[in-house]
């Protein structure tokens, strides 16, 4: 049985005062979080204030990124070592946005999920595709290929620690919630991949979280599905009761 997994990505919002103020909102709302793991991700600046504040609770702290290399001249990069100094556990890598704004590609988010595997830090690694590819009919070739690419050379024994992210692009920050059959397709369909190219043990512990518009009111609808173990929440993760809502709708 997979235990499910919630992760707040807050992507480039809130100071670090606002970001101590959220996660101590959060911290009460979610004293007893037992049956899900609850992830938050603040920007690089607010991580060890939001790993002070969470710092006794079962509440875990990730990064939205993170560079693929060891220490030296990658100006603007954070290391494994600087996150692990901050407590942090999980790191997003392949957001869409970072693939689409900062022109990511497989290639390097498959370094950095292996970077992130040695190092022990648990990957988060999205894809999904975009509103042409939907509607192309593209959709399983456009994931299959981030899959296979971003997920390269990643032995069996790693599918319990990373997670997979399926985030359709169309429906990030728009509103438009894939529908839970939608997801369910697609979810199933990473799995069966995962299965050939690993294996059914890890394609069966992999976790795999939906995300693009998760909101309290349609989160136990979505995790309800077989193959959904979770979301990663971008706009409702940044209110502590619709976060909140989200994780309990988990449970
Ligand atoms: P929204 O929940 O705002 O659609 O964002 C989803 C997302 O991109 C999480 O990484």
């Amino acid at each position: 049985m997979r235990k499910k997994i919630i992760a707040g990505n807050w992507k480039m919002n809130k100071t670090v005062e606002e970001a101590v103020e959220l996660a101590k909102a959060i911290k009460l709302e979610l004293a007893d979080c037992n049956g899900v793991d609850v992830v938050l991700c603040p920007p690089f600046t607010a991580i060890k204030a939001v790993s002070d504040v969470i710092s006794e609770t079962l509440i875990n702290v990730g990064s939205q990124n993170m560079g693929s290399e060891d220490e030296g001249a990658y100006t603007g990069e954070i290391s494994h070592a600087m996150l692990k100094e901050l407590f942090v556990r999980y790191v997003i890598l392949g957001h869409s946005e970072r693939r689409e704004y900062y022109k990511e590609n497989d290639f390097w988010i498959n370094k950095k999920v292996k970077k992130a595997l040695e190092k022990n830090l648990r990957p988060i690694v999205c894809v999904g595709e975009k509103l042409e590819d939907r509607e192309s009919g593209n959709t399983e070739s456009v994931v299959e290929q981030q899959v296979r690419g971003s997920l390269a050379d990643i032995p069996a024994s790693a599918y319990t620690e990373l997670v997979i992210a399926y985030e359709p692009v169309w429906a990030i920050g728009t509103g438009k919630t894939a529908t839970s059959e939608q997801a369910q397709e697609v979810h199933a369909f990473i799995r069966g991949l995962i299965k050939d190219m690993v294996g059914a043990e890890a394609a069966d512990a992999v976790r795999i979280q939906y995300g693009g518009s998760m909101k309290p009111g349609n989160a136990s609808e979505l995790l309800a599905q077989p193959d959904i173990d979770g979301g990663l929440i971008g706009g409702a993760a940044l209110d502590a009761v619709s976060f909140a809502g989200i994780v309990n709708a988990g449970i």
